[in-house]
């Protein structure tokens, strides 16, 4: 996928950090045409990702990482947030991540899952965005993936409490009438640091 070529996570592959994987859920289809859904019993629009299909793909996944913990994108999961990233980036055991539709799984393979998370209070039309949201944000946390210094460590949103970074400036100094605010360029680092304390949770 696009998103995993990108520049961290293209990095991260390149320095041996992570490795990906990807596992073609019709490889584990029924039949000729290597069926992976069928009609909701009870009825309703759609198809439904079959349950076998994805439990033998799950276990499959898990025979090379026999304790990978097994993740499902879904609206009606916990809130994903910084400290899930963190937890998941200290676990060395690999992650498997389940990209189904939204209402478009039987409901059974929860019993295969290990955690269940929402990105956030709307629908998406799948899990593949979910799950790059999750790898993103789990790869950029593993050590040497962001070079230099540790700002991984001391950004913001470190405690989910919904700090939003202060506002940063380069250069120049002015453009076109917007001035950066002087404090930042009088190198005073107490000032400084205050300044950016006030203005942390600036959007919220
Ligand atoms: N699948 C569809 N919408 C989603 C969301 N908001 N979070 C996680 N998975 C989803």
């Amino acid at each position: 996928m696009g998103v995993l070529n990108s520049s961290m996570l293209h990095k991260a592959q390149d320095m041996g950090v992570v490795e990906f994987k990807y596992i073609n859920l019709r490889d584990y289809g029924r039949g000729p045409r290597q069926q992976v859904d069928d009609t909701p019993y009870g009825g309703g629009d759609g198809m439904l990702l079959m349950v076998d299909p994805l439990v033998r793909a799950i276990e499959d996944a898990k025979k090379n990482d026999p304790p990978a913990l097994v993740i499902l994108p879904t609206p009606r999961g916990l809130t994903y947030r910084q400290s899930e990233a963190k937890a998941l980036a200290s676990d060395n055991n690999g992650l498997i991540i389940l990209c189904p539709r939204y209402e478009g799984y039987d409901e059974r393979v929860t019993h295969w899952v290990d955690r269940q998370y929402s990105i956030g209070n709307y629908i998406l039309t799948g899990g593949e965005i979910p799950a790059m949201v999750i790898v993103d944000s789990v790869v950029r946390l593993l050590p040497g993936v962001l070079g230099g210094e540790t700002s991984a460590a001391i950004e913001s949103f470190q405690d989910d409490d919904l700090t939003v970074e202060f506002p940063q400036y380069t250069r120049p100094d002015s453009y076109r009438g917007l001035d950066v605010p002087q404090v930042l360029l009088s190198g005073h680092h107490a000032q400084i640091e205050a300044w950016r304390a006030t203005r942390r949770n600036h959007n919220n």
